[in-house]
């Protein structure tokens, strides 16, 4: 049996849309091993079946190894909620991908997991950092996903609102302007570049001019009712930045670790007592294998 531990993600980061993704401290687990039929646990009733994403995933990474599919015993444990803008997606495709990269010894690396990851999910934002921590800006060209990290101040914090309704990530892309001038185009660019300095070095006031974003926040902040007190509730207690977590219906505060960071989450969960609300940092490690006994 191999035990499969797989980090939530946050996609985008403001501007960095379908680009810029980062691991966060919150974790997926999968147990797996080979058996005679399909049998899955710890998810509900409706995933429990071949269309389940991990399973999807790890008889996608057979054929393209061409190995014949032998079916698994799988166990999920997570901590990751479902359809709220935190990767669980990312999660079950890494996850098994990395299943059948360790049960069939497939040899593929992580560049190659990234590459099927990012054909499955469509963009590489959150399966990035899944498989290699941190932060991480991927990128296609030439029919291969170039990935590139990124150094993170370790003392960043993420005040992060999950709301109790999700986001369908559909709705969410629909929204979105297909077509952007060039003035938006050199705004993104340069905000994305200011973004990436401000992490590494955390610079809040950086973070706080470069964390703007024009291609998705204008139009996804429609679709969730508590987007407008969230942000005047992070922006009052002081965050540096503010931002829907992927597609949403997550939201996060961007701030130093400390009071602000205490200030912030306990005026979330006064605000929100019905949503679930957490302080996260970057996880620096990707997906791993676990030792398990
Ligand atoms: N970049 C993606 C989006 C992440 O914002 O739609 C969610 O799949």
């Amino acid at each position: 049996m191999i035990r499969i531990k797989v980090p939530a993600t946050t996609a985008n980061i403001g501007p960095g849309y379908d680009v810029l993704g980062a691991a966060l401290s919150l974790y997926a687990c999968f147990d797996a091993e080979l058996s005679d039929s399909l049998h899955i646990e710890g998810c509900p009733e409706e995933y429990r079946n071949e269309d389940n994403l991990f399973i999807r995933s790890y008889k996608k990474a057979l054929d393209m190894s061409g190995r014949a599919y032998i079916p698994i015993s799988l166990k999920e444990e997570t901590e990751v909620p479902i359809a709220r803008g935190l990767g669980s997606s990312s999660t079950c495709i890494v996850g098994g991908i990395m299943a059948a990269n360790e049960l069939h010894g497939l040899g593929l690396s992580k560049e190659d997991m990234v590459s099927l990851a990012t054909s499955i999910e469509g963009h590489p934002d959150n399966v990035a950092p899944a498989i290699y921590g941190g932060v991480v800006a991927g990128f296609s060209e030439g029919g291969r996903v170039y990935c590139t990290g990124y150094c993170c101040d370790g003392e960043w914090r993420f005040v992060t609102l999950i709301p109790d309704y999700e986001v369908r990530t559909e709705d969410a892309r629909r929204v979105v302007k297909k077509d952007i001038g060039l003035a938006d185009s050199i705004y993104t660019t340069g905000h994305v570049t200011g973004l990436l300095r401000a992490l590494e070095t955390g610079d809040e006031e950086l973070l706080s001019a470069a964390c703007r974003d024009i291609l998705h926040e204008p139009y996804r902040r429609e679709l969730i009712p508590d987007y407008g007190k969230a942000r005047e509730l992070a922006v009052s207690g002081g965050a540096a930045a503010f931002f829907i977590s992927g597609s949403g219906s997550t939201m996060m505060a961007a701030v130093k670790q400390g009071d602000r960071e205490q200030r912030i989450l306990e005026e979330f969960k006064q605000a929100f007592p019905g949503h679930r609300t957490l302080s996260l940092s970057i996880c620096s490690e990707g997906a791993e294998r676990m030792e398990t006994r």
